[in-house]
């Protein structure tokens, strides 16, 4: 009996370990990450931190165009706070190597290991490009440096970093694979729409978990009280590219009526920021119309 006993924890045992190595293995990040300090990277950067709305969530509460942090983010998981990425030593990313950038940025690990909670919209970054990621890191490098500590999340006492190891899992089950385009225009609003614009954080609906639902991309959403409309083809069937163009640069909805909520921030601080092709990207990725 003791032995049956002995060998079924042996094999949970080995069980665990098995487990243990794939829910916790680093992930694999290139070895050669250096992040550049060309003034073209920080250029590329500066572009790429304002298409990726790190400031709506990073802004710091002095000075709201340096991202030194402490924002509170409300969800139903509890309040998350938005931590300094200013070059500080102590308590910014001063001392950051490219890899923990990227290790950071597309898979929710901070430099010793440990799961960042997904309020922090990783997992819409992990599709960057680690060269896009490097070139933010150059960006953020050459910011002023901001001595600033975000206060921890405060989550219920159940919720614990470790266990985003197992929804991380769970999340990937779920998530499909890189669409392509054919459409060049279409391929890199796809680009700046699920990955650096993240709008599917918003816009798709998410199950219990907090895991948003792929079948219904952009079909809307409802976080607390706030709705969020959807953006989906069917709702969007009425809109012209121009329409949507227009909308990204002024948040005028084609009936002439202006968006609200934290929609404004999105206009305001990201996509009327873009470039005129990143924006008719967009427009092409959601209309899937061309310029007309
Ligand atoms: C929706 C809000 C939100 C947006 C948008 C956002 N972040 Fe964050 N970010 C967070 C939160 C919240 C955390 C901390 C998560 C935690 O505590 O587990 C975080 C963590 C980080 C960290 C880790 C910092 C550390 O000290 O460990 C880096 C680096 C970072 N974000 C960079 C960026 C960049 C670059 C962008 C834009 C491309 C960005 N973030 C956009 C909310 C956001
Ligand atoms: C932080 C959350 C958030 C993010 C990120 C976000 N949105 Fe929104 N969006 C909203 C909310 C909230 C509304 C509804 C605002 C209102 O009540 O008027 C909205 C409304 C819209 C509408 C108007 C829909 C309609 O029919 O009225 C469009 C179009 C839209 N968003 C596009 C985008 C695009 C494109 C992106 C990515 C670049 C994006 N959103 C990212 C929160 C977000």
């Amino acid at each position: 009996m003791m032995k049956k006993l002995a060998m079924l924890f042996g094999v949970l045992g080995v069980i665990g370990l098995i487990a243990n190595f794939w829910l916790f293995a680093a992930p694999a990040v290139p070895a050669t990450a250096t992040i550049p300090d060309s003034s073209d990277a920080i250029e590329r950067g500066a572009y790429l931190f304002t298409a990726g709305g790190c400031i709506s969530c990073h802004r710091g509460e002095d000075d709201a165009a340096i991202p030194s942090g402490g924002l509170a983010l409300e969800t139903e998981f509890g309040t998350f706070y938005a931590p300094n990425i200013t070059p500080d030593t102590d308590t910014g990313v001063g001392a950051w190597s490219g890899g923990d950038f990227i290790a950071a940025m597309k898979h929710g690990r901070s430099p010793d290991g440990s799961f960042y909670y997904p309020a922090f919209p990783y997992r819409s970054y992990a599709g960057l490009e680690d060269s896009d990621v490097l070139d933010l890191a150059a960006y953020l490098m050459s910011l002023e440096s901001v001595s600033y500590q975000a206060p921890e999340p405060e989550t219920p006492a159940w919720l614990q970093r470790w266990m985003v190891a197992g929804w991380n899992k769970l999340a990937d089950l779920s998530q499909p694979g890189t669409e392509q385009f054919d459409d060049e225009l279409v391929q890199r609003g796809a680009y700046l729409a699920r990955n650096l614009g993240h709008c599917g954080e918003c816009h798709t609906p998410r199950n219990g978990l907090g895991i948003p639902d792929w079948s219904r991309e952009y079909a809307g959403a409802e976080i607390g009280e706030e709705v969020i409309e959807a953006i989906d083809a069917e709702a969007l069937a009425e809109w012209t590219f121009n329409n949507f163009d227009l909308f990204l640069i002024l948040g005028m909805k084609p009936g002439g009526e202006f968006v609200g909520g934290d929609m404004n921030e999105v206009i305001e601080h990201n996509t009327s920021q873009l470039t005129d092709e990143d924006r008719d990207a967009l427009a092409a990725f959601f209309t899937r119309h061309s310029a007309e």
